[in-house]
């Protein structure tokens, strides 16, 4: 049957699973992220808290299911002596943020705070160590305060601070960004930087080891992919990093609302160039790794551009219109895709920050609409991956063009199988045919995300503007569905 765009489930035996870590958040202390949108301090009185912590941004970041939250940066990460940041909070040192905004930190959310706040959100915590101007003494210490049981210096302190259990913290990042603000390191030079400290980096869970990340590579820096996986050996490393954002051009990033259509196509274009990375990095990690036993962890992602107006350029604030996401259905759609090498990844940033799922103004919350795409997508999240072909229309501009629609698919524990498809086309409807193959459904429900404008975005007048609607553009006959979906368009199809 002919149709504009085809996606083909693949029959077979679905043997990857969808890590539920690829769902993964990121918060940084980095203008509005930490305080102010996720800490508001324990003598608040405005906002609602538990133990400092905005109740209403825990309930929401509840509902997405974050597995795992990465902190405390980004390149902040290393900067950050996390002693400044355990007991009394009135004795704790301010430091300077030096990398966002010159602001004085006063560190009163430090490490009880944040793995305290994991605990009551049902994350787990991924701790980026300090390598740049960290010792390795320091971090590995940091590793025996947080996760041993029995009496050593740093779990006496930390009993001493009020935390009897440890945390058991599995997720380290050894350093951040080690060719650029976490150092401006060679590959080589990190690579035995990062050998010394992962030695030091003891087990003190004795539950399996920890996971420890090599700072990676900056988008399609290839070569510093070969060298960490050349010169660090597989027992040091679970996972190898990559960064990458949807930019237009660093120096002309462009407004996040007010955008032209020629830059929503290159952002777009920025956001697809993400398939490449994952298949290029993933090529040579399977010649040094070819059981594919190193992850490969996208721990930094999202649609960056000009901050908002007004606002502190240190900060990073920018709102979130349809466009971002067209970013996060197609992102989250490649990183399924490639389930069986990232396993890991960390949306930038949680709130207030680059492509946010939560946005904060004094006692108000809202949620963007990158925020449903995460939730709408959740279904994914530790589903068997169901492989697909996909055969889209192209979204071009000036010559330069990209596929309009992807997809991916995959089966819950409940039977269910989900299909996410994404329509980045602005202007035009995609009529898509699903081939179910040799798998047999009773039942067709689906949601939707859409808006009148692609420039729409929920403003503080009007928080629940954009928020998903049940979607009846897909109808099942025999061994297949007819979509029509809309442009600019995120819909997800469950189907038992
Ligand atoms: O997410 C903002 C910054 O982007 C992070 O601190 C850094 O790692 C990256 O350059």
């Amino acid at each position: 049957l002919w149709a504009q765009n085809l996606v083909k489930l693949l029959p077979g035996k679905d043997t990857i699973t969808i890590n539920k870590h690829i769902y993964g958040h990121f918060a940084e202390h980095l203008g509005r992220c930490i305080y102010d949108g996720i800490y508001v301090g324990e003598d608040n009185k405005t906002v609602p808290h538990t133990n400092g912590v905005r109740n209403d941004v825990i309930e929401a970041l509840k509902k997405l299911n974050i597995p795992n939250l990465r902190w405390p940066g980004g390149c902040f990460a290393d900067t950050y002596h996390w002693k400044d940041g355990i007991g009394p909070k009135g004795k704790r040192p301010s430091i300077v943020n030096t990398w966002w905004g010159g602001v004085t930190e006063n560190n009163s959310f430090g490490t009880h705070d944040f793995l305290n706040m994991c605990e009551l959100l049902g994350t787990e915590p991924y701790l980026a160590g300090n390598v740049g101007s960290g010792e390795v003494q320091e971090l590995a210490d940091w590793v025996q305060y947080v996760n041993f049981d029995g009496k050593s210096p740093m779990s006496d302190l930390r009993r001493e601070n009020g935390r009897d259990k440890p945390w058991k913290v599995k997720f380290w990042g050894v350093g951040n960004e080690a060719w650029g603000c976490g150092g401006n390191m060679t590959p080589e030079y990190y690579a035995d930087v990062y050998r010394k400290y992962a030695t030091f980096m003891s087990d003190w869970t004795n539950s399996g080891g920890l996971f420890r990340i090599a700072s990676g590579a900056n988008s399609d820096n290839y070569e510093w992919t070969e060298t960490l996986m050349k010169k660090i050996p597989k027992s040091l490393v679970k996972g190898l990093a990559l960064h990458h954002y949807a930019v237009i051009d660093w120096q002309k990033k462009g407004s996040a609302t007010m955008y032209t259509d020629e830059q929503y196509f290159k952002t777009m274009k920025s956001a697809w160039f993400m398939n490449e990375l994952v298949e290029k990095h993933s090529a040579i990690m399977d010649k040094y790794d070819p059981k594919k036993e190193i992850a490969l962890v996208v721990d930094e992602w999202g649609g960056w551009y000009e901050v908002e107006p007004g606002t502190n350029p240190g900060f990073l604030y920018q709102q979130n219109t349809m466009r971002d996401a067209m970013i996060a259905g197609m992102t989250l759609n490649i990183f399924n895709n490639h389930a069986e090498r990232v396993r890991m990844a960390n949306l930038a940033q949680t709130v207030n920050v680059l492509q946010a799922v939560i946005l904060t103004e004094g006692d108000k919350m809202l949620v963007t609409p990158t925020y449903h795409v995460l939730e709408m997508y959740k279904v994914h999240q530790d589903a068997r991956l169901v492989p697909i072909e996909v055969n889209s229309q192209k979204l071009s501009f000036n010559g330069e063009s990209i596929p309009a629609v992807s997809a991916s698919a995959s089966i819950a524990e409940d039977g269910n199988t989900h299909i996410s498809l994404v329509n980045i086309d602005p202007k035009n409807q995609q009529e898509i045919t699903i081939d179910l193959s040799d798998r047999k459904y009773k039942n067709l429900n689906g949601r939707l995300l859409t808006s009148k404008k692609l420039r729409d975005f929920n403003s503080f007048e009007n928080p629940g503007y954009i928020k998903p609607e049940i979607f009846k553009g897909a109808k099942m006959k025999n061994n297949q569905i007819s979509v029509t979906l809309p442009p600019f368009s995120v819909a997800v199809l469950a189907l038992n």
